[in-house]
């Protein structure tokens, strides 16, 4: 190989390789059946680049006007927590004032496809409509390391526990 290829393979590949993000795996654990369960909730390879999560909710108990989430974004390898991504939010204040900073970023990557978009009481199903991996993409490539995650959102109402959805993805 030409000394100008080689050159141009290294100069380029880091461009061309970065932020490549993947989904792997979903999974929406319902804790407790008597207040909620989901209709659906499944990632969908639509072609190499277009890939999307889905996943609606069938709410027993409505309204819902409390809820607290714990969120938390850990590496697989070694399961350790990244940055602050661990964190509780009182979900209603947080749709109120936006003011908590990482509670935000987390909502501004999903928040565009659902239809969470209003404050508490919340007196319908939990939309989340083809939240595509490219938006995903975008909004991790310069914030989070190369490595394969798990991102996991526990949602409690009146304290306790209804569901955890997980997302396993990669960024290479
Ligand atoms: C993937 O599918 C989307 C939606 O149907 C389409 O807009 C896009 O052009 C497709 N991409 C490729 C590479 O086929
Ligand atoms: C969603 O919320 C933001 C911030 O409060 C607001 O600017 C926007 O208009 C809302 N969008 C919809 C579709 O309600
Ligand atoms: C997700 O978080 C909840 C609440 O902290 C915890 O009980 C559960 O075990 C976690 N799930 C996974 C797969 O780590």
């Amino acid at each position: 190989m030409s000394g100008l290829w080689t050159f141009l393979l290294i100069f380029m590949s880091p461009m061309a390789i970065r932020g490549h993000f993947e989904f792997n795996n979903v999974v929406c654990l319902v804790r407790d059946r008597m207040f909620m369960d989901f209709e659906y909730c499944y990632l969908k390879s639509v072609n190499r680049t277009y890939k999307y999560l889905s996943l609606k909710t069938k709410m027993f108990r409505l309204p819902v006007d409390n809820c607290e989430t714990r969120f938390q974004l850990r590496m697989r390898e070694n399961r350790r927590v990244l940055y602050n991504f661990d964190f509780k939010v009182d979900s209603c204040k947080f749709m109120r004032d936006r003011k908590h900073v990482i509670a935000n970023w987390v909502y501004q990557t999903f928040g565009p496809y659902s239809n969470l978009n209003h404050t508490c009481p919340y007196d319908h199903d939990i939309v989340l409509d083809k939240l595509p991996v490219q938006h995903l993409n975008k909004l991790v490539q310069s914030i989070i390391p190369d490595g394969r995650y798990m991102m996991n959102s526990t949602w409690m109402v009146a304290g306790i526990p209804r569901t955890d959805v997980i997302l396993y993805f990669t960024k290479s």
